[in-house]
């Protein structure tokens, strides 16, 4: 008899200590959504754009936050998610998708040997070629290559799925976003795509194609320059049709992915396109780090400022 009782006083005890551990749970999770709740305040230009987007109130707060984060590289395959499956398999399938190979030894040698390149060298970790070849080198969020170190020694450098093509390659971001994924990202969700060029441009959005391909194309750092195979003249109007090749790419899972916005935006000119965005200039320094040459980027993180040519 006493044997029971002392069992049934332990599990009142078990009981009474899960509840209190419940209790204190749940009661921080309020404190902390009251304290997150609490701290975002939309401005009147926020509460607009929602408005006219048609953002539910409770969506808003979300929204908010990512697009004042600190702008960071997230990825192709986060572009692709729920959201634009053709684009990210018609790109996985065009040279955009596939330049990592390039810095793998034995690829493309006669034109490595052109270009006074050693074709049976893996440039795969080096700094010149990942900023043309992969998305963000150097920038927060963006590609790490292999033996890549934190301070504490942990291993930090980019996964490569060989089946799903990220941040290895030249991705979304490189053309299509000054300051990286995280804020232009939550515009995009919350308007649906229903949005005008000036909205996006905001928050880091850029239209002035032409200009942003020179990033690489045509860029003095590139070793691939016209004066040494016409091959590499670039001329924008006859490259643009190949970069986006989705026509095929549409099926019934995808279709209610298509831009309904798309042909009128066209139609717009961005500021971007008035005033085109900077182009890095950037060198290696002795430390084999790469330094983007002051006032040659795009966007300024510390500022939030955008700089126009
Ligand atoms: C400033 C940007 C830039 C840098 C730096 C750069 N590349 Fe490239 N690379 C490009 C561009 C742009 C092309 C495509 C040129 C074209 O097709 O017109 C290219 C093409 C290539 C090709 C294919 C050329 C062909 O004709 O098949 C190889 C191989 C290559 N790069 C390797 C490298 C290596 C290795 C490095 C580092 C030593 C490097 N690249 C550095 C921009 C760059
Ligand atoms: C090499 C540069 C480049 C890369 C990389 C790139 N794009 Fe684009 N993108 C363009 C250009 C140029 C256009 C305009 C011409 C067109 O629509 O084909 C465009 C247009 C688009 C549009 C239509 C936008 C509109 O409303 O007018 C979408 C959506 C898009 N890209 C998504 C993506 C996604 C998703 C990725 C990555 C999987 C990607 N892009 C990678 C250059 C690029
Ligand atoms: C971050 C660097 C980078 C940017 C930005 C970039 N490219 Fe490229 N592009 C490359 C590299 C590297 C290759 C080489 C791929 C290969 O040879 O397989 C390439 C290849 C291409 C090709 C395939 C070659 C061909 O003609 O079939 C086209 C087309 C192209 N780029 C168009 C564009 C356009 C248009 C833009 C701007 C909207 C652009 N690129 C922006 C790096 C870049």
């Amino acid at each position: 008899m006493e044997k029971r009782e002392c069992k049934i006083g332990k599990v009142l005890k078990v009981l009474g200590l899960v509840l209190v551990a419940l209790a204190l749970v749940v009661g921080t999770d309020i404190e902390a959504d009251a304290k997150k709740k609490k701290k975002i305040e939309l401005t009147e230009e926020e509460k607009a754009m929602f408005d006219k987007w048609e953002v539910k109130p409770k969506k808003r707060a979300k929204a908010v936050k990512d697009m004042r984060k600190r702008p960071k590289f997230v990825g192709a395959t986060k572009c692709n998610g729920s959201c634009h499956d053709a684009y990210y398999q018609a790109w996985a399938k065009s040279s955009h998708g596939d330049t990592f190979s390039l810095l793998k030894p034995g690829t493309r040698k006669e034109a490595k040997e052109r270009v006074k390149l050693d074709p049976e060298k893996d440039y795969t970790t080096t700094p010149l070629c990942l900023r043309c070849h992969t998305t963000g080198y150097g920038q927060r969020g963006g590609f790490k290559p292999a033996g890549s170190m934190n301070k504490k020694g942990k291993d930090t450098s980019t996964k490569i799925d060989p089946d799903e093509p990220n941040k290895e390659q030249v991705g979304c971001e490189m053309c299509h976003s000054a300051v990286g994924g995280s804020q232009f990202r939550a515009v995009m969700k919350s308007s649906k795509g229903n949005f005008s060029k000036a909205e996006t441009e905001r928050y880091g959005q850029r239209w002035d194609y032409a200009n942003v391909c020179t990033r690489c194309h045509m860029h003095k750092n590139t070793p691939f320059k016209p004066e040494v195979h016409d091959k590499y003249k670039f001329n924008f109007e006859e490259r643009k049709l190949k970069v986006h090749q989705v026509a095929e790419y549409w099926n019934e899972d995808n279709e209610d992915q298509k831009l309904e916005k798309k042909d009128d935006r066209a139609k717009e000119v961005g500021q971007t396109e008035k005033t085109p965005l900077v182009i890095e200039d950037f060198k290696i320094n002795a430390a084999g780090k790469i330094r983007f040459k002051k006032g040659t980027k795009p966007y300024n993180t510390k500022t939030k400022i955008f700089i126009y040519q």
